[in-house]
């Protein structure tokens, strides 16, 4: 039986340096899996990349259920955390607790989910339900698109206040996003879990990158993130030449013509 990478493996990475990734589908996930990438995010950042709206606060839980699973499906080792969208985790730890178990039943094993001193008591009461979590501090893309806004975060004291919240409430491991990268260094020497940073600099243990921003095919790529390919010019080269054989006569399930791509 394959056993799929677990919480306490990854916790106890803390200072070996790590890539992770986000996921929205079983291609991707299993294209991760296959490029040695064990941990999975199916961010909900799939609201902005995948599903075409201008936040993640429309995302709905049966839509991270569904792309969840498909990651899942798609992967045999990788370990899958799957976020809580906006608002499955606000309101009561009972709401937070059903709504992590609804993503772990399908094939998760930990779930995200943004906030620090102020979600502390949700993040604790969903780890004291049995289930592991990755905590998410400095931008909070949820309530950022509402308030604060995509600013980078230099307020020490709070972001300290938050780590240390974060860390004693039972997190795993935090995405560290936006933050100072001097103060997510101090972060990451500071508490016992591993830093996964996102625009937070070399300092953090791990980094994680957006999938599509990665790939060249977010149509917002934010200046932290470097594309490692244009895949969008890829795929709309070989989108125009499969028109263009086609409307040259050409049968497409003879393979493509001379043009090179
Ligand atoms: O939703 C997401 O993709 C995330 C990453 C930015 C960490 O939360």
């Amino acid at each position: 039986m394959i056993h799929r990478t677990r919480a306490a493996a990854i916790r106890d990475r803390k200072g070996q340096p790590f890539a992770t990734i986000t996921a929205y589908d079983a291609a991707f996930g299993r294209a991760a899996e296959a490029a040695g990438i064990d941990l999975i995010l199916v961010g909900d950042s799939l609201g902005n990349v995948v599903l075409g709206y201008p936040s993640t606060v429309s995302v709905t839980l049966e839509d991270m259920e569904r792309h969840g699973a498909a990651v899942v499906r798609g992967t045999e080792r990788s370990h899958i955390c799957i976020d809580m969208p906006f608002m499955s985790y606000e309101a009561s730890n009972e709401d937070a607790i059903r709504n992590a178990g609804r993503l772990i039943r399908c094939g998760a094993q930990s779930v995200k989910l943004e906030g620090g001193v102020e979600r502390a008591e949700r993040l604790a009461a969903v780890v004291n339900a049995g289930i592991p979590v990755i905590a998410h501090i400095g931008v909070g893309p949820q309530t950022a698109a509402l308030d604060r806004g995509f600013r980078r975060r230099k307020d020490r004291d709070r972001l300290l206040a938050d780590a240390d919240a974060i860390a004693a409430a039972g997190a795993f491991a935090v995405v560290l996003e936006m933050v100072d990268h001097e103060i997510a260094r101090e972060i990451t020497q500071r508490i016992p879990i591993p830093t996964i940073g996102i625009g937070s600099g070399g300092g953090c243990d791990a980094q994680i990158l957006v999938l599509y921003d990665l790939l060249g095919f977010s149509s917002f790529i934010p200046p932290f993130a470097k594309p490692y390919v244009n895949l969008f010019d890829v795929v709309t080269g070989a989108m125009r030449h499969y028109a263009d054989d086609v409307a040259a006569g050409r049968d497409p399930s003879d393979g493509p013509s001379e043009r090179k791509v």
